[in-house]
């Protein structure tokens, strides 16, 4: 089943290009179009029956009149749920290959705050000898906000280190690792009940507003690396200037975060500019190559996104 594949990414639309090139089979005769800018994508966007994208602009889906599936090149689709996109057109997300890196962004942040390693290299930068009590994660409590396939990797390593692993989700089917599963409509009692609180929601409508930072208990700390739309940003800087919690925050409402944001300088904030899961295009040619396999064979595609769920 030939066709044409846009292959659209800011700077990397050639590396991508290439190593789906490299990936499919002597045989296909597919037509692959490298696109950088949305001045190329609208050159093209007509001819194309399968985009493969990340931050598409998606006004142009109004000319892509054969489009039959999109395939994100990362895991949060909010803007092509968003897109005038007809039914019919398949759209998947990655699914499955952010979650052990994730877990590794969570867990070094959240053993940080627990051994206060900011008061571990200030005293050596000082040669101060001056031997505490660091906190432990053992015993506490761990909130996994989306146990989606990253939460899970998260709750997981959360038992390994002998936490008690609560967990938020939409349906209450049992999820591995989780210990206790809260639904929205419960979601005061999760917020208030954990110590260290990991949100990986996804922007959706149900989610925008969804976590209260404020409501969380005292010397708390939240972890979003999920979509900074979902908690109020004014909410996590009150709740961190009353001294309540502290936050790791990946992502936010407007990136690249705005130099003057006073997230910046906030003593009880740190900011990382959103690489908590980062999409390596080896990873991600892959993983799309192996789902046009199945597309061709005309089996169920991997990522499929439910957009009236919105991921
Ligand atoms: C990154 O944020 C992604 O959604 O993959």
């Amino acid at each position: 089943m030939p066709g044409t594949i846009l292959i659209y990414e800011r700077t990397r639309a050639t590396k991508y290009t290439d190593l789906v090139a490299r990936l499919l089979p002597a045989s296909a005769e597919y037509r692959l179009i490298p696109c950088a800018t949305p001045e190329e994508a609208a050159r093209a966007v007509a001819e194309a029956e399968i985009l493969f994208c990340w931050r598409f602009p998606t006004d142009l889906f109004r000319e892509a009149r054969r489009l039959r599936w999109v395939q994100a090149m990362g895991a949060g689709v909010e803007d092509l749920v968003a897109a005038p996109l007809p039914a019919h057109v398949l759209l998947t997300r990655v699914e499955g290959l952010f979650g052990p890196v994730m877990s590794e962004y969570v867990f070094a942040h959240m053993l940080a705050h627990a051994q206060q390693l900011r008061r571990q290299y200030a005293a050596q930068a000082e040669r101060r000898w001056e031997p505490f009590a660091a906190g432990r994660l053992a015993g506490k409590r761990l909130g996994v906000a989306g146990v989606g396939s990253i939460g899970l990797e998260i709750a997981a390593r959360g038992k390994a280190f002998g936490m008690e692993v609560w967990g938020l989700a939409r349906t209450k089917r049992p999820r591995p690792h989780v210990d206790r599963l809260f639904m929205p409509a419960e979601v005061a009692e999760f917020i208030a009940g954990v110590d260290y609180l990991v949100s990986t929601l996804p922007d959706t409508p149900e989610s925008r507003g969804l976590i209260d930072p404020e409501a969380m208990r005292e010397r708390a700390l939240l972890i979003n690396v999920g979509r900074g739309a979902t908690i109020d940003e004014g909410a996590i800087l009150r709740a961190v200037r009353s001294g309540r919690i502290q936050a790791v925050l990946d992502v936010f409402a407007v990136e690249p975060l705005p130099p003057s944001h006073p997230f910046w300088t906030e003593p009880g904030i740190t900011v990382t500019p959103h690489m908590s899961g980062p999409s390596l295009p080896e990873e991600v040619a892959e993983y799309f190559v192996a789902n046009l396999r199945r597309w061709e064979r005309g089996e169920p595609l991997v990522g499929l996104v439910d957009r009236s769920r919105g991921y």
